[in-house]
């Protein structure tokens, strides 16, 4: 039988956690001939609320389980990882600024990355779910010189699949028939969910919709997602959210379907415009290594203005990353 495969997750006494750890380890992310060992990663106080956890992952006999390791040190969750699922962060507070929110998450990405960089596997891949994302994973990759940057990425699969569902039932098609979904950008709200190059019966979505639906209705319902689902649940995405994350390692280390893409946040290589290093949304197909940008898309000038428009912000967020020194 295969060795195990590591799994350290973040985070792992909070709500995404407690939705990920068990499909983990059920063999949907992975596949069903790979053990799995999860490294579970907590502050201190949440130690506890781990270790319960971990009672009840035991208690599910999961035949892929191979073992369970409970922290509060990063050296010791990220020793010998193959995949770090990056979910723990520091939320927004009332009245609280975006710098000290920058800070804040550089005090958790600068240590988790320089962790990875010393101790993790030399195979690891990094998806960072704890927002601000894309620039938590710009935080933690800079603070890892010797891992590839490309190993570290920035979930925008949740915004993918939210997308994909919304077409689906605007044109009353599975959402298995809705592919080359791309979101662009920041996982923001000014995240540019992209209907000219999706498609539905090998059409692209736009021509089979009207534009105001999909600039007025269809991309404001994606983008503000999350507030509605807080509206209505009185607690955020979690189980949406864990469900993303696996898809995002599923697709990276399994790969992805012929002639379609998803999305993924890579640290940019310039394409469309795009700074260099910046992790930012992208159309993305995998073969089981590296993402690969999906080429040669063409970019009409709505499309350019909402892409630009997210690919600032992240510009912004890391110039105040860089003057707070965090990067
Ligand atoms: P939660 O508050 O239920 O759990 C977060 C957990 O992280 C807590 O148990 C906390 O103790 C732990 N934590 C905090 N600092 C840590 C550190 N330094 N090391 C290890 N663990 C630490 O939050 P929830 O709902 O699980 O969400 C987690 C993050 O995911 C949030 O930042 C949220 O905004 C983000 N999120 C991202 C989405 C995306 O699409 N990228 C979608 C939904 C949520």
């Amino acid at each position: 039988s295969k060795a195990p495969v590591t799994v350290t997750v973040t985070g792992a006494a909070g709500q995404i956690g407690y939705a990920l750890l068990f499909r983990i380890a059920s063999g949907v992310m992975l596949g069903p001939d790979t053990p799995v060992v999860l490294n579970l990663l907590e502050i201190t106080p949440a130690l506890k609320a781990a270790e319960g956890t971990a009672m009840e992952l035991d208690d599910c006999a999961f035949p892929l389980l191979a073992g369970i390791n409970i922290t509060d040190d990063p050296r010791k969750a990220f020793d010998g990882a193959n995949i770090g699922l990056l979910v723990g962060a520091r939320p927004r507070g009332p009245g609280m600024e975006r710098a000290d929110l920058l800070e804040a998450n550089g005090g958790i990405f600068k240590p988790q990355g320089a962790a990875i960089n010393d101790v993790a596997a030399d195979d690891i891949r990094v998806l960072v779910v704890g927002n601000p994302a894309n620039t938590n994973a710009l935080i933690a990759q800079s603070h890892a010189p010797d891992v590839p940057a490309e190993r570290f990425t920035a979930m925008m699969r949740l915004d993918h699949n939210r997308a994909k569902t919304q077409v689906a039932q605007k044109l009353g098609v599975p959402v298995s028939e809705v592919t080359k979904m791309t979101i662009w950008g920041n996982h923001s709200a000014s995240q540019y969910p992209d209907l000219f190059h999706a498609e539905v019966g090998g059409k692209p979505v736009a021509e089979q919709v009207d534009q105001a639906w999909l600039a007025d209705t269809f991309i404001p319902t994606v983008a503000k997602r999350g507030a509605a689902i807080i509206d209505a649940r009185g607690a955020s995405s979690a189980a949406s959210a864990a469900n993303a994350a696996i898809d995002h390692i599923n697709s990276w280390v399994l790969g992805t379907p012929a002639g379609d893409w998803v999305s993924s946040a890579v640290v940019s290589d310039g394409s469309y415009g795009i700074p260099e290093g910046l992790i930012a949304g992208v159309p993305a197909t995998s073969t089981g290594g590296a993402w690969q940008v999906v080429q040669g898309l063409e970019i009409d000038d709505f499309s350019r203005a909402k892409i630009d428009a997210s690919v600032k912000e992240l510009a912004d967020e890391r110039d105040a990353v860089r003057s707070l020194g965090l990067i």
